[in-house]
């Protein structure tokens, strides 16, 4: 998977974080009388096209929700092809995306994941965790409220602990305790399939985000529509809650 910066692409105000919620694999299959498992088959090479659209494009940052907490109530046979589909991807982009100095980031709760994946997960962090042309966070497992949940009580254990007092507690406090602290928030968040929710996806990160929901499902999602939404995002005028 070669990554080749192009920052400079005319004039469009570059987002310097963009996140995706890859939703429509599901229709996508449906839509050709395939099982839903095919669809994720098609996302997986999605996925590809994405990062080296931001590669391309000289995104920085590109987070992907790849599998939500909730996902765990699917069918069980479902869950197992795309812990397979995951298992597969990791195998065999751990090179390519290492070489085209693509840093893989997990968020998430990874201990719910098969044992091997987890071990995956290790490998690729530590293969990738020198490069910085583009920074790769997947979302495996990820609840933003849980997310949350989690950065109250490591808080509040500090707070007990006397490390930290209650009147210290502020945004940034909150953001450094977050799965994310090493992030920009998204300047752009994409959702594929026209659905037009965050479905628990980086609720406190997503204050100011600009949101482009497209009715491309994620199998066919290619270049040409990260181009479109990033022309949409660079139309926009963000104001952040001021005038
Ligand atoms: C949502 O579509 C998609 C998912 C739950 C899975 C996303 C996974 C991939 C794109 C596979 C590969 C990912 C990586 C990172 C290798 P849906 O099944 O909810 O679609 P529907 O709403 O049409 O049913």
């Amino acid at each position: 998977m070669e990554v080749v910066p192009q920052r400079d692409s005319g004039h469009e105000p570059i987002p310097e974080h963009v996140a995706i919620i890859m939703d429509g694999n599901g229709r996508w299959a449906s839509k050709r009388s395939l099982q839903r498992l095919r669809g994720h088959e098609q996302g997986a090479e999605a996925v590809r096209e994405a990062v080296r659209g931001c590669g391309d494009l000289g995104i920085r940052y590109l987070t992907l929700f790849a599998f939500s907490s909730e996902n765990w109530s699917r069918p069980v046979e479902e869950i197992n092809h795309l812990m397979g589909l995951f298992r597969y991807f990791f195998n065999k982009e751990i090179n390519a995306l290492s070489e085209a100095g693509v840093k893989v980031n997990f968020i998430g709760n990874i201990n719910r994941l098969p044992e091997d994946i987890q071990s995956l997960v290790e490998e690729i962090k530590l293969r990738t965790q020198h490069n910085s042309k583009l920074i790769l966070t997947i979302a495996l497992s990820y609840g933003s409220q849980s997310e949350i949940a989690g950065a109250m009580r490591q808080i509040a254990e500090k707070v007990e602990a006397g490390e930290l007092a209650a009147r210290d507690i502020c945004e940034e406090v909150i953001a450094r305790h977050l799965e994310t602290a090493d992030l920009p928030d998204p300047d752009l968040l994409i959702r594929t399939s026209g659905e037009k929710r965050l479905s628990n996806f980086l609720l406190w990160q997503c204050a100011y985000t600009e949101f482009v929901f497209l009715d491309t499902l994620w199998p066919d999602f290619r270049k040409d529509d990260l181009i479109a939404a990033v022309r949409e995002y660079g139309s926009r005028n963000r104001r952040f809650g001021a005038v």
